[in-house]
């Protein structure tokens, strides 16, 4: 009997802008401390990426070309790329097109997925599915934000949080059953009250008005969503579990998208996980939006061993979150 084709994650990369926005400047620039925004956060510094013109394609781009380089595939080998974004460089064309053409991948379709902080997720998600059904063998799924292009750094609720970075993966089939196990997602639009951008779409375009009120920024009411957060986070990733039979014991890995450190850790516990076992960057790079769940796992993709299980979890804007369940299918030599 033919084993079914699975799609499994063969290279990582990841891009970070040099640029450290270390709490110490914060404190120069709102009403903050670092003790408050460790504390409440757990975030040391944030990567931004300066430059006139540049946007989250010049991050996307690098990180797709170190997993090429690392896999030794030529960008020409790649069928699609997945940007999941919400901070493309235009509305049009989508961020996925000019990666694409940055790097020189002229065989590939793409195009930009937004579900805010899970959209890694729900773009790993939508990958699989092109591989499982046996139609393309190499798919990249970059998640990349350019957060400070939307951040009010006035605003010392907010701009505390974001960073900018890019992480990619490369999905290809797999018949040693490795690769992506199970994905439970959700979303509830009756959340995007809570955490949006008000001005700049098509229902309210930017104009004098809407610059003047600071609306091209990001409106969150951070308690209203840390409440949604902490509970979405950790039912979606203790129903994965319970549905596929996995124990704390059985995971390797919580790769949590890095939002709030309190977040992260209500999570582990209630997946029954021991801290060692919790992958946490948010001290180095803040909340990268898509970018963060890739950066984790380019951060730990030495550590990690063909078989481990990965639980990736995610909650964001929309709301929108979910979790899903990987095998890692590569030892790093
Ligand atoms: O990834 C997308 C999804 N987003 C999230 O998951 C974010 C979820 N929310 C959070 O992580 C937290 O709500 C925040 C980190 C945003 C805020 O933490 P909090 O513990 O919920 O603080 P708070 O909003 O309840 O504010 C507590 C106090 C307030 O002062 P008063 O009213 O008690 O006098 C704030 O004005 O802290 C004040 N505050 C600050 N103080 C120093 C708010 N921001 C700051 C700051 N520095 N940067």
């Amino acid at each position: 009997m033919q084993q079914k084709i699975t799609a499994a994650i063969t290279a990582v990369g990841a891009s970070l802008p040099e640029f450290r926005l270390t709490n110490k400047i914060l404190e120069t620039m709102v009403d903050t401390s670092d003790e408050w925004i460790k504390s409440r956060t757990g975030v040391e510094e944030r990567r931004i990426l300066k430059g006139e013109g540049l946007g989250t394609s010049d991050m996307g781009a690098p990180a797709v070309l170190e997993l090429c380089k690392k896999r030794g595939i030529d960008p020409l080998e790649i069928d699609l790329l997945i940007c999941c974004t919400v901070t493309p460089d235009m509305f049009f064309p989508a961020t996925a097109n000019i990666i694409c053409h940055k790097i020189g991948a002229k065989n590939a379709f793409g195009f930009d997925l937004g579900a805010a902080c899970s959209g890694f997720l729900f773009g790993l998600t939508t990958g699989t599915a092109f591989i499982e059904s046996g139609r393309y063998k190499k798919v990249v799924v970059v998640g990349a934000d350019k957060m400070s292009s939307i951040v009010d750094y006035s605003d010392r609720t907010t701009c505390i949080l974001f960073g900018d970075a890019a992480g990619a993966v490369l999905l290809e089939p797999n018949e040693e059953g490795l690769g992506l196990q199970d994905s439970l997602l959700k979303s509830d639009g009756s959340g995007a009250k809570y955490l949006h951008m008000k001005a700049g779409g098509s229902a309210r375009p930017s104009s004098m008005e809407t610059i003047a009120a600071k609306e091209h920024y990001i409106y969150q009411e951070g308690q209203s969503v840390f409440k949604f957060a902490v509970v979405g986070m950790a039912d979606a990733a203790y129903e994965l579990m319970q549905r596929n039979n996995l124990t704390g014991d059985d995971i390797s890995w919580l790769v949590p998208h890095q939002a709030n450190k309190r977040i992260i850790d209500a999570t582990a516990k209630r997946m029954g996980l021991s801290p060692e076992k919790v992958m946490l960057n948010i001290h180095r790079y803040g909340n990268t939006t898509s970018g963060t769940i890739p950066l984790c796992l380019w951060d730990w993709e030495r550590q990690l061993k063909k078989g481990d299980n990965l639980v990736l979890a995610a909650f964001g804007g929309g709301f929108t979150w979910g979790a899903t369940y990987v095998k890692w299918a590569y030892d790093t030599n």
